[in-house]
């Protein structure tokens, strides 16, 4: 009788073929998990606490990164975080141009020295009537778009996230077309409030944030805050933006957080905190109207939603 000692034994001979590639498969994609999880867990240096942070309590970093919207990466809230490391950081490049009389493209290192990082706690209230208070690490968007110089024609400025049909959704998968755009009036993206956002509670952003660069516009919608952020342009119109296109009914160029303005199939009067369970009133502006309500004077709201 021959007796196979375990090295003789080759895994193809007690494992279905099929089996052991899934589990081929799974390992690799254990692999990617921990690289995206060591991806969140680079710190960022010398980061300065903010005068223009919120008191009130920060959601804890487990809800924060676990309860996502990002579609390239899937359309439920735990998709983002379970196919984070579907997207690809290494060597980011972020391209701007147009209207500008310094047009760049600057790797992750460049782009983070244009301004003193500091530590902001927003709070960030979604479409979807839930809200979150985060310590975001950025700094204000105006930094970037003075080193560029944009000349008088730049009126408005468009943002595009990166997208990989090979690892991401497909448009009609995720409902809406990509990539993801959005856009702010120049004089919005010039505001201090306009935060470029590298990073939340002390650390690099986890991919299903938006790593490694998002725009975080607290006034606003979550959805106007874009992530994962490779090109933006400075131009004379107002450009387009995804939920926009998708629905012009439902979502507007403005999208100001507004609780006298209901969506369509839901009112925008409360919230939800996350990992809370009573509901809240939402503030004018999210609590921004005495810094940000001058930038509309005289602008019908209700019009311009
Ligand atoms: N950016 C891209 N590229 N794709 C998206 O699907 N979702 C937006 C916004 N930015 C989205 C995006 C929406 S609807 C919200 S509420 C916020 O991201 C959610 O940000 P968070 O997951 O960090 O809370």
């Amino acid at each position: 009788m021959l007796i196979k000692t375990a090295s003789d034994i080759r895994s193809s001979e007690i494992t279905p073929k099929s089996l052991y590639l899934n589990r081929r498969r799974l390992l690799a994609g254990a692999g990617g998990l921990l690289l995206a999880q060591s991806a969140f867990a680079a710190k960022i240096a010398n980061v300065k606490k903010s005068p223009l942070s919120t008191t009130e309590a920060i959601t804890p970093v487990g809800d924060a990164t676990s309860y996502n919207n990002f579609y390239e990466l899937g359309t439920s809230k735990a998709a983002p975080a379970q196919n984070a490391a579907r997207l690809k950081t290494q060597n980011w490049k972020v391209k701007v141009e147009g209207a500008c009389n310094k047009p760049m493209t600057f790797d992750m290192d460049g782009l983070m020295k244009l301004g003193a990082m500091e530590e902001r706690i927003y709070r960030m209230r979604c479409v979807e009537a839930w809200s979150i208070v985060v310590p975001w690490i950025g700094y204000s968007l105006s930094n970037l778009l003075k080193a560029v110089e944009p000349t008088a024609k730049a009126k408005y400025v468009s943002f595009e996230t990166f997208y990989d049909p090979g690892s991401m959704l497909s448009s009609a998968a995720g409902g809406i077309e990509f990539p993801y755009r959005e856009g702010l009036r120049l004089d919005e993206a010039m505001h201090p409030l306009a935060l470029l956002t590298f990073g939340m509670y002390g650390e690099t952003l986890p991919n299903q944030n938006g790593a490694p660069v998002r725009l975080i516009v607290p006034w606003k919608y979550g959805f106007k805050g874009i992530k994962s952020i490779n090109k933006i342009r400075l131009v004379e119109k107002e450009p387009s933006s995804t939920w926009k296109m998708s629905n012009p009914s439902e979502y507007g160029f403005y999208s100001n957080v507004n609780p006298q303005v209901d969506h369509p199939r839901w009112s925008q009067g409360s919230e939800r905190r996350l990992g809370e369970f009573s509901r809240r009133k939402t503030l004018m502006f999210n609590g921004y109207a005495d810094q940000v309500a001058s930038l509309y004077a005289g602008m019908d709201l209700k019009k311009n939603y």
